[in-house]
């Protein structure tokens, strides 16, 4: 049986050690950290995101507001209210929850952000940033499986690592993150023929294809590290995009689903409002 990687823990123990941060700089008299999430529409998923953003914000002392617009919300409206708070100093972070409805381009949207305040790292001067290995803000899922990676010890260079999905929000960038420490990455996708053959030459997988149970055995060498990005709900029971069942015994390690990689999000996401947080006294 693989060992788990215990993500809630790793995640309160980044989170403690934050707390204890911004408490002294508080304690000289600053103001606290501000984040402001923008949510759009009634999706029921990014609801609960969101609301288990602005608890961990409230957790660690970062102060937070969710604006709410409605769907009918135009792109040019959402524009402008980016716009508004870019130029608001009492705001270190913007985080606009994704998916937006169909009628607006997201890319319009988080285009929009101001670089220094896009603590989802999505901004494209941001993931710019990062292909050049000059990274500020990287986006919170990828930067939070690397802390996964670290707290296990993983070896990087010299090993061949799968990722499957390639998204803005984590294929892409933790395939970079991953060729920048060395390691050789094989990028699978839904056009890869034989992908399952693919992945089974890999030391690790990070596997972010938003499919239920997709990855089963057949996909995974014995010995190898599986992180798990997908969370999914089947009769009243969570699971990932990895059968953990089925790959248990052959993996080495395993983000369980919940409490693997999601709370590594969110506490990378608080790591990121502090650093904007911070950079913004730099720039005064
Ligand atoms: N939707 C699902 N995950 C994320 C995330 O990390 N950031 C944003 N903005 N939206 C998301």
């Amino acid at each position: 049986m693989a060992q788990l990687i215990d993500g809630s823990r790793i995640a309160k123990d980044l989170q403690d050690q934050l707390a204890q941060t911004i408490l002294a700089h508080t304690n000289l008299g600053r103001r606290r950290p501000f984040l402001t999430v923008v949510l759009v529409g009634e999706d029921p998923a990014s609801q609960i995101y969101v609301r288990h953003k602005e608890k961990a914000c409230h957790s660690v002392g970062i102060d937070s507001e969710t604006i709410h617009k409605p769907a009918s919300i135009s792109e040019q409206d959402l524009v402008a209210l980016i716009t508004q708070l870019n130029a608001d100093p009492s705001v270190d972070g913007i985080l606009v929850q994704l998916p937006l409805p169909k009628h607006i381009h997201s890319f319009n949207v988080i285009s929009a952000i101001n670089p220094s305040k896009d603590v989802d790292g999505l901004h494209p001067y941001n993931q710019g940033l990062l292909a050049m290995n000059k990274a500020r803000h990287v986006p919170c899922t990828p930067s939070g499986i690397m802390k996964l990676l670290e707290a296990i010890d993983f070896k990087f260079e010299g090993k061949i690592a799968a990722v499957i999905g390639r998204s803005i929000l984590v294929g892409s960038p933790v395939a970079r993150l991953l060729l920048h420490r060395n390691t050789t990455v094989i990028h699978i996708h839904s056009k890869t023929p034989s992908p399952w053959a693919l992945a089974r030459q890999a030391d690790l997988l990070v596997v972010a294809v938003g499919s239920a149970k997709l990855i089963d055995a057949k996909w995974v060498r014995e010995g190898a590290v599986v992180i798990d990005v997908g969370i999914h709900r089947i009769d009243d029971k969570l699971c990932g995009d990895v059968d953990f069942d089925a790959v248990k015994d052959q993996a080495s390690w395993i983000t369980p689903v919940p409490k693997g990689v999601g709370p590594m999000t969110i506490a990378c996401l608080l790591l990121n409002c502090f650093n904007a947080y911070v950079a913004s006294f730099d720039k005064v």
